[in-house]
């Protein structure tokens, strides 16, 4: 039996399970939006140091909604789908894409409504807003001076407007955010920085900052994982192949750097770190080699993108990564961070990475079928 039968064979008991549990969040804590666990139980009101993770609820609730065909699920997707509208214009955050992809493009996706498309185009409008023009980026919302890799997995949405829409200035924002974000937070070997700094008013670069890595000369893993998989979106829809060969360098470096289970640690260059797994990297990058494996051309990069995905995929459905044999645990995956140094949301569980896991199974399950 190959690993991808064993692990496609784990999924409708994942799925199950992760059904449960999202059943038991929203009936606890009906129409809240929590980001991370406290000692696994889901903290209303912690510390959140920004506003981004609003749409992976209802994200989560569309994906239980494919995979088990169940109406209620769509009916409490569309519910929680609908409780991030307001955000539509919210120009405070670069996270819009977090916001929208899962929740509204994906409803959009299943029911082909007009007025859904108008949401994500306007949600992508206002995260162009965040244009800064001297040094070419959207702005994170620490500041106008700051670019964060993490906008890279948003910067889809704004190429997805300017398309949908057939407004060139948002497609130029896009490509120029991209460029940017290439040239300035993309090292050689393939790891990223988390942040650059840039001079408002003559948009050159300044140097590289941190705010969930270890230095900023350092490789932030969840970083990397936004980097491999928003490169490879940007390719997708451009199809420009400079956008490809930045996301497998960053795939390939990711992979590299990993243990032999896929599991990285909350940055990659940090010597003896103090806990030996970040697994919301290891579900986003899952997720997005398994769309660089479709994207890539060469045979053995496709090959080794979704083998490496499968690696990391059957290591989360194991009891020490998966939450089913734990018990009180209210998240799916053990052993996310949000943010270190904060200390907020460390070794718990975290909305996004339970997001990317069943995003990724799902994955599997479609391409399977
Ligand atoms: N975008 C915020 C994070 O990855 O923590």
């Amino acid at each position: 039996m190959s690993n991808l039968t064993r692990l496609l064979a784990r999924t409708d008991a994942v799925f199950e399970f992760a059904a449960q549990q999202l059943q038991t969040l929203t009936d606890k804590h009906p129409d809240q939006f929590p980001m991370y666990t406290e000692s696994g139980k889901w903290s209303i009101e912690g510390e959140r140091w920004t506003n981004w993770c609003e749409g992976f609820l209802g994200g989560q609730l569309w994906l239980i909604y494919l995979a088990t065909g169940d109406e209620t699920w769509r009916t409490k997707a569309e519910h929680y789908s609908k409780q991030v509208e307001e955000r539509v214009s919210d120009d405070t955050v670069h996270d819009l894409g977090f916001v929208f992809w899962p929740t509204y493009y994906r409803w959009w996706t299943l029911s082909d409504d007009q007025d859904l498309l108008d949401i994500v185009i306007r949600a992508g409008r206002t995260l162009a807003s965040r244009y800064q023009a001297p040094g070419a980026y959207v702005a994170s919302f620490v500041g106008e001076d700051s670019l964060f890799i993490d906008i890279m997995m948003n910067v889809g949405l704004i190429f997805f407007a300017g398309y949908e829409s057939g407004d060139p200035e948002l497609i130029d924002v896009a490509m120029e955010h991209s460029l940017t974000s290439r040239r300035h937070l993309v090292r050689g070997d393939g790891s990223t920085a988390h942040e650059a700094l840039f001079d408002r008013e003559t948009g050159a670069f300044l140097k590289h900052g941190t705010h969930q890595g270890w230095r900023p000369g350092s490789s932030w893993a969840r970083g990397l994982a936004w980097a491999l998989y928003g490169f490879g979106t940007v390719f997708s829809f451009t199809g420009d192949g400079r956008f490809l060969q930045t996301a497998q360098a960053c795939a390939n470096y990711f992979i590299e750097h990993s243990p032999d289970n896929g599991i990285p640690p909350n940055d990659f260059i940090e010597p003896n770190p103090a806990r030996p797994y970040e697994s919301s990297a290891a579900a986003i990058a899952a997720s997005g080699l398994l769309q660089l494996s479709e994207l890539s051309i060469d045979p053995a990069h496709k090959r080794l993108y979704h083998d490496q995905a499968v690696t990391i995929l059957t290591t989360l459905t194991e009891p020490e990564f998966l939450a089913s044999e734990t018990p009180n645990w209210e998240g799916i995956l053990k052993h996310g961070v949000y943010h270190e140094r904060k200390n907020l949301g460390v070794d718990e569980s975290v909305m996004w990475g339970d997001y990317f896991f069943l995003e990724a199974l799902w994955k599997l399950v479609d391409a399977a079928d």
